[in-house]
């Protein structure tokens, strides 16, 4: 009988640690009676490409469009009266989907300059690189300036690595210059000689330190003499990345998501594995090696386009710095069944797709002298990563999903049985194919959640889930509210640690600057600041707060606004008690911890709350709403404590 009882008034007039003539709550802990285990891995983060999470965010790339391949039309998809369209669905977004005429680039005119800039497709770089810029200098320097994403931010001192592939026509003799710049031209660095450009392409490299810091700079290159040049996969990075990494990721951005702790991380997607089109589905072998080598691809469905230099091996890399157990997900040759219904690769192409997904999996975790592990360790990372879970598709349902899953399924049990297959819920009941783990989604409102508290104490014992996205969405995203709804709907999925397998939020990440963001999102951030949501500590409160095994808690409050769950943390041997009080009002509680005779000298209770239950936090006060630790007296196995009002309270209590 867990939060579902006979409503007990217990009328209790106390001083001290609980407020005068309160009514109790109970929270009974039978320490004698372990439950299920949680799985190690059960609290993990998801990320995907939506929001500009990656591209001008968690990617350190600081160039808009670099490859200059921003403008093509998305992949699969066909221009018709202003629109791109999908063939066979008529999916469509608007085209093109921003006025300016080479996306993140623009020419800086400096009186007696006569020069013009323009996409070309003469002599390319190589096949993955469709496009490159042509300067055209008829008298004069010419400059062209990018933005980056929402202007670059520099920091003081910092030194910022540029290189670019280049070119020139018949005859040029000029010079090439590099400089940081204000939005208005004022340098912002010394400028920096690119030198060697010759008629073949050629990289080149230069170094740029900023003079102070700044968050709305632009990079300038200026080409000084008449003629021609080309340039292509123009790109930027500071010097300092997560781990001091080339093609490296933000710092601060890796340190928001290695602080929870996370079990484990899913990826690409969502949605994006799939794309509008197949062809905009995630391909992972395009998407590894030297980033001039890779094409990128369009992102339809969040209205971008992506370069994939956070590709495969930078989101495992990623995996292994948080520490977090690889789930990959997998395009299994369906496009996106709620953005793009009805489209899929025959049947006769599937062993392709199969193949890729083994492959990818060979790629993680063959040892390194052993098929894909080879290349792997060629790309610098001769030590397997180990993917852990496999989502065999992301919210797929319908006859092209269940035909293709046990094609998936078999090859990968196969090849790989230790990697855990996930199907999603699309699946419907009708398989005949193992499910070792069903995937289910919950973007729901208050009263769902409020109704689904206890959902899964009645669930089927033999089966397996996992809800890989999840969040509460509702007119109050972001709140303190949303964050305890979800503390609350985790403490059911914990308790019953047996059936729920991992759980993650979605999505991860919100780059605020962003004009049309999916939300509500864990992690907030622009090009030089970043902060958690009260979502987000929830989050952290339970992957840090992890136990090894549930104890049966029984809750007894009224009115029902009390959740709890206690568990034992066996390696540092503690009991941890989580409880999320949903009411205005602060409720004491009496912890009743049955069967343990002899406590330890400390205990810690952490706090999530805040003055109101709509607080947010915000870049002015990333902190408003986020956990306060501190330690209490516990008179013994049996305690009384006070929950705050609107909050979630985590209690660690030493065992001897
Ligand atoms: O998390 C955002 C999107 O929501 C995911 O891409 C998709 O799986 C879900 O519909």
């Amino acid at each position: 009988m867990l939060n579902r009882f006979i409503p007990l008034l217990i009328a209790f007039c106390t001083v001290g640690a609980v407020p005068a003539c309160a009514e109790v709550a109970t929270i009974s802990v039978d320490c004698s009676q372990p439950g299920p285990r949680v799985n190690p891995h059960m609290y993990g983060i998801f990320f995907e490409e939506l929001n500009h999470s990656g591209e001008g965010g968690l990617y350190a790339e600081l160039i808009r469009n670099r490859s200059f391949e921003d403008g093509n039309l998305p992949e699969g998809m066909q221009l018709i009266d202003g629109f791109a369209m999908t063939a066979p669905n008529r999916k469509k977004i608007a085209w093109p989907p921003t006025k300016d005429e080479i996306p993140g680039w623009t020419p800086i005119k400096h009186t007696g300059a006569d020069f013009d800039i323009a996409l070309d497709t003469e002599k390319p770089l190589n096949q993955a690189q469709k496009h490159s810029l042509k300067i055209s200098i008829r008298r004069g320097t010419a400059g062209i300036a990018n933005t980056g994403f929402w202007g670059i931010a520099l920091k003081a001192r910092e030194t910022y690595n540029l290189s670019l592939y280049a070119r020139s026509g018949a005859g040029f003799k000029g010079r090439m210059l590099a400089a940081l710049e204000d939005e208005k031209g004022k340098p912002l660095s010394k400028p920096a000689p690119i030198t060697g450009i010759g008629p073949e392409w050629k990289k080149l490299t230069g170094k740029l330190v900023a003079d102070t810091t700044y968050n709305n700079a632009r990079l300038a290159l200026y080409v000084d003499s008449p003629g021609s040049v080309w340039l292509d996969v123009v790109s930027l990075f500071p010097r300092h990345t997560y781990g001091e990494r080339p093609n490296g990721l933000r710092a601060d951005l890796v340190e928001m998501l290695k602080d929870l702790r996370p079990g484990f991380m899913r990826f690409p997607g969502g949605c994006i594995t799939e794309g509008l089109t197949l062809e905009q589905g995630y391909h992972w072998k395009d998407t590894i090696g030297d980033i001039a080598q890779r094409p990128g691809v369009w992102n339809s469905m969040w209205g971008y386009r992506r370069t994939d230099g956070l590709g495969f091996h930078e989101l495992l890399q990623l995996c292994e710095d948080t520490s977090a157990a690889p789930m990959f997900c997998l395009n299994v040759g369906v496009a996106c069944t709620i953005h793009s219904p009805g489209i899929s690769a025959p049947m006769s192409d599937m062993k392709k797709y199969v193949d890729d997904a083994v492959d990818a999996i060979s790629y993680a975790n063959d040892p390194p002298t052993q098929n894909w592990g080879k290349l792997r360790a060629k790309n610098g990372h001769p030590k397997p990563f180990v993917i852990k879970y496999v989502n065999i598709g992301n919210e797929l349902r319908g006859e092209a999903y269940s035909e293709r899953y046990p094609l998936f399924y078999a090859r990968i049990k196969a090849r790989y049985p230790d990697v855990l297959t996930i199907a999603y819920a699309g699946i419907g009941s009708n398989t005949k194919t193992p499910i070792e783990i069903l995937d289910i989604h919950d973007y729901r409102d208050d009263a769902w959640f409020l109704s689904r508290m206890n959902q899964w104490d009645s669930y089927d014992r033999t089966k397996r889930i996992s809800c890989t996205e999840l969040a509460v969405r509702n007119h109050t995203n972001h709140t303190l509210h949303n964050a305890l709804l979800e503390a609350a709907y985790l403490i059911g999925m914990e308790r019953n640690a047996d059936v729920v397998r991992a759980v993650s939020y979605a999505p991860l990440f919100l780059n605020t600057n962003h004009p049309s963001p999916w939300e509500p999102d864990l992690i907030h951030f622009n090009n030089h600041q970043v902060f958690g949501t009260p979502s987000y500590y929830v989050q952290k409160l339970f992957m840090t707060n992890r136990p090894d095994v549930v104890l049966k808690t029984e809750v007894q409050a009224a009115p029902q606004t009390v959740y709890a769950l206690a568990g034992k943390d066996e390696k540092n041997n503690e009991i941890v008690v989580k409880a999320v009080n949903l009411a205005g009002t602060e409720q004491p509680v009496t912890i009743d911890l049955k069967g343990i005779t002899r406590l330890g000298a400390k205990a810690v209770a952490t706090v999530l709350t805040s003055g109101d239950e709509m607080d947010r936090n915000s870049f002015a006060e990333p902190t408003k709403v986020s956990p306060v630790t501190r330690t209490i007296s516990v008179a013994g196995p049996s305690f009384t404590y006070t929950l705050q009002k609107h909050s979630m309270t985590v209690i660690r209590v030493a065992l001897k």
